[in-house]
This record gives structure tokens, C-alpha cells and sequence, in this order.
């Protein structure tokens, strides 16, 4: 192992902020020892319109943390307004079309501009300080003028990821009783048109809830618009001033909502607030990227999940950055399309999902060879962990061998990266997202004593000890479920859900998933959510939901189900796409199962506990090593299992 260790190359080193591994480690100690000091170094980067009373406040007893408490701030302002006297013809946004070779500069004048009117119609529709606003959008810059919007006045924004179905989108509006829901006619990606405003009609189809529905125009396409509810929004932005104050917020006081699934029960809205998310956010971008004034930094990801809140909108923008919005996907309309903008765009940092980066090097190294990417320096890798191979891939051949490649570990809830490498000065493991950034202390748990194990080479649970500032501070509206979930699996630990393991080095590699959630091409979805959709179709008696090994994806869906007496004998092809269209339905196209087995039983406990291990061996296709099966009630089921199983997917 450790003859695969990659040096920091020294072209990356010489303008790196932190020296060398020595100056690492002793800030290290310094940000743990003091996080007083630290944090409160860090939060100058940031402009207060009020100073903070402390740093830190917590109670890690009650699960209560405050940062920078007192002090008032605006993310808008902190985004936009402060660099206008000298940034203000710099480009703050490129808008990356679906269409290829179409980009829109846009400045951070303008955007203040564009910003600021949509605030205006927002405070126009009644929405004020606290009220929540549901964004449903796809990669357009009316997107990011939505969230700095709701920033502005201080209304909490949730957004919903354009790929979630109308149910999926009804129970997020209803649960942060979102009162005006922003969305566009259409959405394009990949040369395919995303019908957003037909679904937010059915996801809002008798609900008093929602006051109103401000739809940008993307296309031609006219939509159906419900008079007194419905508002074309440029029309709406028309009417408006292009000025509009900024809020005065509170540290504490929340700036977004974003969902996401766990292993039981409905998805969470996690909930962060202004001035420590805000801080991390710029903090980890300015480090982690290396970034530097006039850099182009280039996150691939959706605004929908976490990794385009904070390295697409707040962290980019709140230092000032150029940052890409990409509208399309790698493949269209080829998988040469990464390397295209980054050669039209003169990109220097890239930041993509492996699952992204495994499908690309399945189509060969020419589309990547066919651009210079000269311009590259760093790197990055986020989402799921990243197999060695497509590391070196990426670092080989995307790379040239002359960038630095940055796997960085982190989750929705966490606000911004915990565990990286920072470029130019962490030599690198393919594989490996090395070493916990400043402030981070990872702990690993021993699953079965529940104790910490200290020391190198060991394997466990990764929790975390200490709290940061771009942690997520409550679920919406259960603060219990957020102590439940996070701190009491491991009481005085934060609980990530993730295996890791700590290498004799003390290097830390992402095992992946130990709860029931599966991570497919880097989407989180709780095994629960999927078997809830299934047994709600008439056909299914029980349904039971595990990961297997995919390619592409990283991780299959892997669907178990029984059938009621009425459905066994029925047309078995046609069930299956029924029930993966029940899927579709209920969660969103991305959550579509890869694999129904029509199952004859399941293995099961004399309790009547399903044993999921079983499932996942037969579903991965291994045989042997099921482990102690005396206490099923039906041992049969195993062998029956793997018959079906090898029957129906040779
Ligand atoms: C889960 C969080 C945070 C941005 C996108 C996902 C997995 C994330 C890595 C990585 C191995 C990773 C973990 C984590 N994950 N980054 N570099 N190596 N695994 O956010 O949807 O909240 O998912 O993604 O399993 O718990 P998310």
C-alpha cells in the first residue's frame, strides 16, 4: 500500500495557502486545541454587519451548537454586494447550456441586478423573514438568482432536485410548509426536455398551502398558468427594481433547507444556518480548490444536492470566484463534453462524482485526449467512494499527471468537506480521502463495543467528536429525530452512517454505507423509501431493498418482492415495469429499481427479522459465506434464492 503513495507535485505546492505537511499538522492541532481562535480567524473572511458575541457556543449534551452567535450577516450581500466596487465587471456565473458551445457570462453586477428583483417580486408575493420557498428548478442561472433571493430578505429556501417526482416534491413542500414554490415551464438536459411546471401543478393539486408559483421561462413551450396562482416570473422581474436591501440575519438564523434520506422513515430536512455554513463554505472552497482571484472553478454537480449548494452558489460566489453552471450532463453529446468546456472556458479546477468518472473512462481514453485541459490543476472527486482504478484514470489521464486529484469526503449534513487532502501539500492514495481538514476530529467506533478504537489500522464506524461550523444544526421541525438519528447511536459522538477504515498511515478510507441507505451514482436513497413505494402497489405483499455492485452506478438497486396469491400467476415482465414505474412515481427517475426479483419468500428470523446480508450476498451473486443461517425459520429460502436469482438474472 504505501508504495502507491502520490507526491504533491511542486507546481501546485508553490502558491498552495498551507505550506507544508508540518504547518498542516500543527494548525491542525491549533484548530482543535482552540477552535476559538481558529474559527474566529476563519469568520474574517466574511463581512459582518454586526460583530459576533463568541465563537462557540455548544451543549453537545442537548445537541445544541451556535457559532458566532450575535453576530448579523446577509450570504447575499457576503455573495454579491461586497465584491461590486471592485469585482464588479468580473464574471461570477458561466452558464453552460444543454445546447453545447452556448455559454452566458453573467457579472456580479448583474447578478446583483438579476438578484435583486427576484427578491423584489418575492417580498411583492408576501413571502418574509423565515417563510420557506421551494425551488424546483434545473441548472439555470434563474436557479441561483432564487436562492441569493430568498438569502437576501432571509426566507429559507428548500431546494428539490429537478429529478424528483411530484409526490417526492409534494411531501417536501408540505413538510417546511413552503408557501411559494419557484420552478421553470420546462428544464432541458441532455437534449431532453423536464416537464418542472406539470409536476409542480400535480405536486401542488389542492393544496391552500401554496400562495403562489413563479415559473421562469427556459423554453418556447407554453404551460398551463392557474390565474391567481401562476406568475411568469420575468414578467413578475419586469415590474421590479433591481435594487432591494439586504436582510439583517442572525448567525443562528436559518439559510436553507435541503433534504435527504436516511435509513428509516421520510427523507429529513436538514436545516443550516447563515453565518457558520457561510464561513465553512468559503473557508473549504478557498483551501480544499486552492482557489486564487481569477481562478474558474468548475463543480459539476446539481444544485439540487448539497455539493451545488456550497461549491457551486455560497463558497465560489462568497470568495469572489468564477464559478460554472452547468446546465447538461458529461455524456451529451458525447463524453467529450467535460473537456470541451474546460478547454472553451480555460477551467482550472473540476470537480465531479466517480460514478460520473467511471462511466466516462468506459468510453475511452480519446474523448478526453482529443482537448488540451491545460488549464487544469486540481482535481476533485466527491459523492461515493472512488475506486483506485478511475482515481489513477483521472489522475492519469485526465489530469496529464500534473494535477492534483482531491477526494473529498462529506455528506449533506456536514455543510462542507470534512476529510481531504488539500492540494500541493497532502501526498495521495488512490482511493483514499486521506485526512480530516481543520477543526474535523474523526473518530472510529467499534461496531460491537461501541468504543472508540484508538491508533492505526483499524476499521469501524466513522463518527465524528468535536462540532464545526458548517454542521447542519436540526431536522426542519424534529430537532428529537435529529438527536436520534445523528447523536445517539454512539452517545457524544456524531454519527455518520459510514464504515471507514484507518490505515497504518492514518489515512482514512470511505468504506461506504453501514446503514440502510443506498449511494447510487452518488445519490443517497433509504432502502425504506423504495420498499414503502413498492408494497403500495396492489400486487406486492412485502418488499425487501438491498445494494449490489454496478458498474457504472457504483451501487444497483436490488429489489426484493412478494407477491400476493391474486398477482403469482400474472404476466411477470409486465409487473416488473409496473413496479419500477411505482418507484419512478414516488421517489424520481434516479431512484428506478436496476433489479426485481419476483421472490418466493424471504429470509427471515423466527422473530420475523429479514436478514438483509443474505439479500445482499444473493443479490451481489455471492454463493458462499452466508454466515450463520440456523435461526431463519425457513432455511430452504436461501437456496430457493439463489436459484430464482441465478434463473432470473444470469
Ligand atoms: C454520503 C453523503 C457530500 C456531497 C455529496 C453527497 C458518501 C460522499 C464521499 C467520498 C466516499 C463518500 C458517503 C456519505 N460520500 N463523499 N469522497 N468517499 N464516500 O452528499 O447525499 O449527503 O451523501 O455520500 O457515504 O455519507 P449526501
Amino acid at each position: 500500500m504505501s508504495q502507491d503513495i502520490y507526491p504533491v507535485k511542486p507546481h501546485i505546492a508553490e502558491r498552495a495557502y498551507i505550506r507544508s505537511m508540518d504547518e498542516y499538522q500543527r494548525l491542525y492541532r491549533l484548530s482543535l486545541d482552540n477552535p476559538d481562535w481558529f474559527w474566529g480567524e476563519q469568520a474574517k473572511a466574511i463581512t459582518w454587519f454586526h460583530p459576533y458575541q463568541s465563537v462557540l457556543d455548544s451543549d453537545y449534551e442537548e445537541v445544541d451548537f451556535s457559532w458566532y452567535s450575535g453576530g448579523r450577516l446577509n450570504a447575499s450581500f457576503n455573495c454579491i454586494d461586497r465584491h461590486l466596487p471592485d469585482l464588479g465587471e468580473r464574471t461570477a456565473i458561466i452558464w453552460v447550456e444543454d445546447e453545447p458551445g452556448v455559454y452566458r457570462h453573467i457579472t456580479y453586477r448583474e447578478l446583483k441586478h438579476n438578484v435583486a428583483r427576484v427578491a423584489n417580486v418575492l417580498l411583492n408575493h408576501g413571502v418574509r423573514k423565515g417563510d420557506r420557498v421551494c425551488i424546483y428548478m434545473t441548472m439555470i442561472p434563474d436557479l441561483a438568482y432564487a436562492m441569493l433571493a430568498c438569502a437576501r430578505i432571509g426566507a429559507v429556501h428548500s431546494v428539490v432536485f429537478g429529478g424528483f417526482s411530484a409526490e417526492a416534491l409534494r411531501d417536501r413542500i408540505i413538510d417546511a410548509k413552503c408557501k411559494v414554490v419557484m420552478t421553470a415551464n420546462e428544464g432541458l438536459r441532455g437534449g431532453k426536455k423536464v416537464p418542472l411546471k406539470k409536476t409542480v401543478d400535480r405536486a401542488v393539486e389542492g393544496m391552500s398551502l401554496v400562495e403562489a408559483v413563479l415559473v421562469a421561462r427556459r423554453t418556447d413551450t407554453d404551460v398551463e398558468m392557474r390565474a391567481g396562482r401562476d406568475y411568469w416570473l420575468d414578467e413578475e422581474c419586469h415590474r421590479q427594481r433591481s435594487t432591494c436591501t439586504n436582510a439583517w440575519m442572525g448567525a443562528e438564523d436559518p439559510l436553507f433547507i435541503l433534504y435527504t434520506s436516511g435509513s428509516t422513515g421520510k427523507p429529513k430536512g436538514l436545516m443550516h444556518t447563515t453565518g457558520g455554513y457561510l464561513v465553512y463554505a468559503a473557508f473549504t472552497h478557498r483551501l480544499i480548490f486552492d482557489y486564487h482571484p481569477g481562478d474558474i472553478f468548475f463543480c459539476a454537480a446539481d444544485i439540487g444536492w448539497v455539493t451545488g449548494h456550497s461549491y457551486i452558489i455560497y463558497g465560489p460566489l462568497a470568495n469572489g470566484a468564477t464559478t460554472v453552471l452547468f446546465e447538461s450532463t458529461p455524456l451529451y453529446p458525447d463524453p467529450g463534453r467535460y473537456w470541451r468546456i474546460i478547454d472553451d472556458l480555460g477551467v482550472n479546477v473540476l470537480y465531479t462524482a466517480p460514478t460520473a468518472l467511471r462511466a466516462l473512462a468506459q468510453a475511452g481514453d480519446s474523448w478526453v485526449k482529443k482537448y488540451r485541459r491545460d488549464s487544469l490543476r486540481i482535481l476533485g472527486t466527491v459523492g461515493e467512494p472512488i475506486n483506485p482504478e478511475v482515481w489513477r484514470w483521472y489522475h492519469d489521464v485526465c489530469g496529464d499527471k500534473r494535477c492534483a486529484v482531491v477526494d473529498t469526503w462529506w455528506q449533506t449534513e456536514t455543510g462542507g468537506v470534512l476529510i481531504t487532502p488539500l492540494p500541493g501539500v497532502t501526498p495521495t492514495k488512490p482511493g483514499s480521502a486521506t485526512l480530516p481538514f481543520f477543526g474535523v476530529k474523526p473518530v472510529v467506533i467499534d461496531v460491537n463495543t461501541s468504543k472508540p478504537l484508538d491508533g492505526n489500522g483499524v476499521s469501524g464506524a466513522l463518527c465524528l467528536a468535536s462540532p464545526w461550523p458548517g454542521q447542519a444544526r436540526t431536522v426542519w421541525g424534529d430537532h428529537k429525530r435529529f438527536r436520534d438519528t445523528y447523536f445517539s447511536t454512539y452517545p457524544g459522538y456524531y454519527f455518520t452512517g459510514d464504515g471507514v477504515k484507518r490505515d497504518e498511515d492514518g489515512y482514512y478510507w470511505i468504506t461506504g454505507r453501514i446503514d440502510d441507505v443506498l449511494n447510487v451514482s452518488g445519490h443517497r436513497i433509504g432502502t425504506a423509501e423504495i420498499e414503502s413505494a413498492l408494497v403500495a402497489h396492489e400486487a406486492v405483499a412485502e418488499a425487501a431493498v438491498v445494494g449490489y455492485p454496478h458498474d457504472i452506478k457504483g451501487t444497483g438497486i436490488y429489489c426484493y418482492v412478494l407477491l400476493n396469491s391474486d398477482y403469482q400467476n400474472g404476466d411477470a415482465e409486465q409487473l416488473v415495469g409496473a413496479l419500477k414505474q411505482q418507484v419512478r412515481n414516488a421517489i424520481g427517475a434516479f431512484a428506478a429499481p436496476d433489479i426485481i426479483h419476483i421472490a418466493s419468500g424471504l429470509p427471515k428470523t423466527r422473530s420475523g427479522k429479514i436478514m438483509r446480508r443474505i439479500l445482499r450476498k444473493v443479490a451481489s451473486s455471492e454463493y458462499e459465506g452466508m454466515g450463520d443461517t440456523s435461526t431463519l425459520a425457513e432455511p430452504d429460502v436461501v437456496q430457493r434464492l439463489i436459484d430464482e436469482h441465478k434463473l432470473q438474472h444470469p
